[in-house]
């Protein structure tokens, strides 16, 4: 693993565990610090009895005493409603998460029925009764209905209100999330709406043909296109669909027209353009004039120029434009389309048919809840922004005296986001331990640990950040006296211990000051714990690896019980990004998330929310960690909980087979690996049946870390 649980023993210096008070704090304990990670058979131990009596009964600071004085009265104190705080879950959750009284996950994905609720806990025990295992990726398909009703009913609502007189037709661009059940779902609850697809590949154009085959909605082609791709397109035409083929280079019209005119159709065209406008947040390359995608001012003159040649102008029938993906700022939505509607009014005075604007993705989802314009926010909702689409538009085409085209949004993540959780437990944890500080040093000690020490005796609540500054300062010539060969491996390790027994009384001391200065605020995160989580981030979150996105995290249990530590999320691969060391907050990003003490023989179980878009598709293989089981859920009446669709997540031979492995060919090998010990006398024939039988267990299993049963 990236970040090795290192157990380090117990130092076997002289130590006392009875504290002492000195310069008014409280220090206690022996020893110094570690990551003492700790794991009981395949069940994620707890940490149980000795981990909640660390937390609720010891008495005076040293591993955390002051902190842990303070939560034991808050655990009295705590209630649901501050967890809901704590994790932000009514502003990120979007009405479809919320916490029970019994201090679990509820889903309710019913906007109008609010009782229509379950347990994430119990969906789990439900999947796991059925024999799948986690991580498991949760599908809440009334969640994505809702969403799409969502979307429709906006718009519908802001062109009623201005009256507008053009329609709103929404696409779901493919690509966010392209598996099957996705895509039926979304034809099928769009179909009342008629919502159609946008496709980028033919890949994508055959599903889109295949799935939505409803005539009044529309099939937007994006993307490079070779004839193949352009062909279909047509074929789609001749067959009675909607399919717009969007120019993205200018070569692609001289190659759209020669294929219409040898397959006898008039196609339907759309231009894409480069608008100038650029917006914040990740994606913003996407915009702006040096975006690779879409055609400049003057190559959109030259396509005009060129249709109106062939007489072909009535082709011409959509503009098309994309700013990027969750767009933040609502500023630079308005200020995008201001400019794509100049674009459109002119096309049309150009003589184009004309009749669709489709201003592409970017509509954000707030993943923080800080309803910010913050890159992982948007400062704003979905009613104000159908309402400035529908407005902005109007309003350019009523000063132009031009007809209100039909509205084309490819929203996908806003559409699909919420759909999905992951659901992953944890494994095993690093405490980030420290022994207190010893009340003597061993004898001859040198220096460094007698001037750490000092620091100790004169620590007061009044001196935190000099003391701080004391420590870092001995600290440093304590290891500099150990490179040089002065003082011994364990006096470095009993200085370390001192030093972060030291941290470790500061940060407690900070707690409710008024000021506190930068370096200790960022303690807290330094001694946070590493939990060991059963996923993988570039498997199922490879957002968060790769671009920092941040995903709602919390524990889908035990929210009625105050969460005492705090904590990294570490993966099971075997490497040093596969980690989550960024979490939400309504204010900032948090570097450690509050969770929850392990208890023995109990899963803690944390959800990945707000996950459907992108993340699936996106996904690696790293270490050959394969795709995890789904279940798709539909909550009926009373909160009465559907299994809809299982689908296993990979085995192992499966991801082998991805990379070229012939598994049958592994099998044959090894057998031959066990006959050769057999013939050696190494093992005997029996056990070459049983190792042959656990390798070939080992094939069929999950790639992900299986609970003994
Ligand atoms: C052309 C195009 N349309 C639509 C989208 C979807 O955007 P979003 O997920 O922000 O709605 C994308 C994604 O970046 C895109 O490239």
């Amino acid at each position: 693993m990236g970040q090795n649980a290192s157990c380090e023993a117990t130092p076997p210096f002289p130590q006392k565990l009875s504290g002492y008070i000195q310069g008014g704090i409280s220090i206690a304990g022996a020893g110094g610090m570690s990551y003492c990670s700790r794991v009981s058979g395949g069940v994620p131990s707890a940490f149980g009895k000795a981990g909640s009596a660390e937390v609720s009964t010891r008495p005076a600071v040293g591993d955390g005493g002051l902190q842990n004085m303070g939560k034991e009265t808050a655990l009295e104190r705590w209630t649901v409603a501050k967890s809901a705080e704590l994790y932000g879950i009514r502003d990120w959750g979007a009405g479809f998460f919320r916490i029970s009284e019994d201090g679990e996950v509820l889903v309710s994905p019913h906007e109008d029925a609010p009782e229509c609720a379950a347990s994430l806990t119990e969906i789990v025990k439900g999947v796991q009764a059925r024999g799948m295992d986690l991580p498991v990726l949760l599908r809440f398909s009334d969640i994505l209905d809702a969403q799409v009703a969502r979307l429709n009913e906006s718009f519908r609502k802001a062109i009623k209100e201005y009256g507008y007189k053009g329609k709103y037709r929404g696409v779901f661009p493919i690509k966010v999330n392209q598996q099957e059940q996705v895509i039926k779902e979304i034809t099928e609850f769009g179909s009342r709406y008629h919502h159609g697809l946008e496709a980028g590949s033919k890949a994508e154009l055959m599903i889109a043909m295949t799935f939505m085959q409803d005539s009044e909605a529309v099939i937007v082609c994006n993307g490079y296109k070779d004839e193949e791709f352009i062909d279909l397109a047509l074929y789609g035409v001749k067959m009675g669909l909607r399919v717009v083929i969007v120019i993205e280079i200018p070569a692609e019209l001289e190659l759209i027209l020669a294929r219409a005119d040898k397959l006898e159709v008039r196609p339907l065209i759309g231009v894409r353009a480069r608008l100038s406008t650029r917006c914040g947040g990740h994606w913003n390359e996407s915009g702006g004039d040096r975006s690779v995608f879409g055609l400049n001012s003057s190559q959109i003159v030259d396509v005009v120029d060129m249709l109106r040649g062939k007489d072909l102008l009535d082709c011409l029938q959509l503009l098309h434009y994309h700013l990027g993906s969750q767009i933040p700022n609502i500023r630079d939505i308005r200020a995008g389309l201001q400019e794509a509607c100049r674009y459109y009014v002119d096309l049309v005075r150009e003589g184009a048919a004309m009749g669709m604007l489709d201003i592409g993705g970017g509509l954000a989802v707030d993943y923080d809840g800080s309803s910010t314009n913050y890159s992982c926010s948007r400062n704003y909702g979905l009613r104000e922004y159908c309402a400035d689409v529908v407005e902005q538009i109007q309003h350019i085409c009523d000063e132009a005296s031009v007809e209100h085209p039909t509205i084309i949004s490819e929203s996908g993540r806003a559409t699909v986001a919420y759909y999905s959780v992951l659901v992953f437990d944890i494994l095993d944890v690093s405490r980030f331990h420290t022994h207190g500080i010893p009340e003597e040093l061993p004898k001859d000690s040198g220096i460094q640990l007698r001037n750490l020490i000092e620091v100790g005796k004169t620590l007061n609540s009044k001196n935190l950040q000099e003391c701080y500054h004391d420590a870092m300062y001995y600290r440093e010539d304590l290891r500099t006296a150990f490179l040089s060969g002065e003082i011994s491996l364990r006096e470095r390790a009993l200085g370390e211990q001192i030093f972060w027994s030291l941290m470790k009384v500061i940060s407690a001391e900070s707690v409710g000051k008024k000021y506190v200065p930068e370096e200790i605020k960022g303690l807290d995160d330094i001694l946070a714990d590493i939990y060991y989580a059963n996923f993988s981030v570039f498997q199922s979150l490879p957002d968060s690896w790769a671009i920092d996105q941040l995903f709602p995290i919390m524990p889908i249990h035990r929210l009625k019980e105050q969460p005492t530590e705090k904590a990294i999320l570490s993966d099971i691969t075997c490497d040093c990004d596969g980690k989550i060391d960024k979490f939400i907050d309504l204010h900032d990003e948090k570097k450690s998330l509050p969770v929850h003490v392990l208890r023995d023989g109990e899963r803690y179980m944390l959800g990945a929310f707000i996950v459907g878009a992108y993340q699936e598709t996106l996904g690696d293989l790293h270490n050959l960690l394969g795709d995890t089981n789904v279940v798709s859920i539909r909550i009926g009446k009373g909160g009465a909980v559907k299994f809809t669709k299982e689908l296993e997540g990979d085995s192992v031979a499966d991801v082998l087979s991805y990379v070229e492995y012939d598994t049958k060919d592994m099998l044959e090998r090894f057998r031959e690996l066990a006959e050769r010990a057999v013939e050696e006398d190494r093992i005997s024939a029996g056990d070459r049946r049983r190792i042959v039988e656990a390798y070939r267990r080992g094939m069929r299993g999950y790639t992900y870390y299986e609970a003994e049963e």
